[in-house]
């Protein structure tokens, strides 16, 4: 990592040009995205790109996602898309779901970790797009986290992690998803479900139809190999330690003399009869959407608040819930 911090623009959607040229000069600008903040390069640019794993601290085997900014920019990036990858697309694009797809060799080895597949995404933010368009060059963009750490859902989350780091940082809406994009791939034995994310295995299979196999984890004969590398790192880690339970009564409502507590989950205070201690920290949410979009602000709320434990209720492990689920157990493995 460079020594000296760099000087970091501050940019909103009227600068929109100027973040382009950056991006066209090798620099790094941090954008919004629907899903969590990007740190952007231009993704034919090794040298960029290289900077890209500097600046977050990235193991260099760990492909980045490659942004277009429209669908039809995968016939050009992409050396061959099969059936099943066009249904996705035109269901999902744009928005929170990532193709692996065979490269064009123009994109550089060091973007995809040396393999000879490229995740491409045309993100559902009308302002990446733009910015995108405006480039009139792909961008490469893991999470704007430094490597390990929480994605950033807001724009002062993602200044307070990239100032110094990065040429500029655009400024945007708050992230609506609030969770990586959903990652799948492609083999003869159907769609490698590899990240899950807010478009659940349920949806691609509402979409592919019976005859198309959505295979996750373990269902998988090819997991081994088609296994995102990023998967092997320990990811989206608050410094506060997380804690899950499934019923109230769980809860360590006896603990009164150490920091406060923190807890998350959708309808809480429905299954306990205890009173909640006034120091406790509650996010009570509506909807699992809800507890998504605000998952990774709360782990950097409680880090904030200096909360002894975030306590998060476990949500099922299907829909959404299983890409809540694979977020807290990244988050809790030590
Ligand atoms: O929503 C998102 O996907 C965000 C926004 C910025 O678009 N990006 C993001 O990137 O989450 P990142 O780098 O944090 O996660 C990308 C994941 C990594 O686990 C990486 O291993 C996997 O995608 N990946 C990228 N290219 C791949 C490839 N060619 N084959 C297998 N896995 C790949
Ligand atoms: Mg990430």
């Amino acid at each position: 990592m460079s020594t000296n911090p760099l000087t970091t623009l501050h940019l909103t959607s009227k600068d929109l040009r100027q973040a382009a040229d950056l991006l066209r000069k090798g620099k790094l600008v941090v954008f919004p995205t629907e899903t969590v903040w990007g740190l952007g390069a231009n993704a034919l640019d090794a040298a960029a790109c290289a900077r890209i794993f500097q600046a977050k601290g990235r193991p260099a085997d760990n492909p980045l996602i490659v942004h277009i900014a429209k669908t039809s920019d995968a016939e050009t990036w992409a050396l061959s898309i099969p059936k099943e990858a066009r249904m996705l697309m035109e269901a999902f694009w744009p928005g929170p779901l990532t193709l692996i797809l065979p490269k064009n060799p123009l994109i550089p080895d060091s973007v995809t970790g040396g393999q000879s597949t490229v995740g491409l995404r045309v993100p559902a933010l009308e302002l990446a797009r733009q910015l995108i368009l405006e480039a009139g060059v792909p961008l490469a963009a893991p999470s704007a986290n430094p490597s390990g750490r929480p994605s950033p859902t807001h724009f002062s989350m993602a200044w307070e992690a990239m100032q110094g780091r990065v040429e500029a940082i655009l400024e945007g809406p708050s992230s609506l998803e609030g969770l990586e994009s959903t990652i799948v791939s492609f083999s003869p034995l159907g769609v490698h479900y590899l990240r899950p994310g807010s478009i659940s295995r349920e949806a691609l299979q509402g979409v592919l139809g019976p005859s198309i196999p959505v295979l996750v984890g373990e269902s998988s004969p090819l997991s081994a190999i088609s296994v995102t590398p990023g998967s092997k790192y320990p990811h989206y880690r608050p410094h506060t330690p997380i804690r899950l339970f499934e019923h109230e009564e769980e809860l360590p409502f006896e603990v009164q003399n150490s920091s406060p507590l923190g807890i998350l989950g959708v309808g809480l205070g429905l299954d306990s009869n205890r009173k909640w201690p006034v120091r406790w920290k509650i996010w009570n949410c509506v909807t699992l959407e809800e507890l998504a979009r605000i998952l990774f602000a709360t782990f950097h709320q409680a880090d904030l608040l200096n909360l002894g434990t975030l306590w998060v209720k476990r949500p099922q492990e299907n829909g959404i819930g299983l890409a809540i689920l694979n977020r807290l157990q990244k988050a809790t493995i030590n």
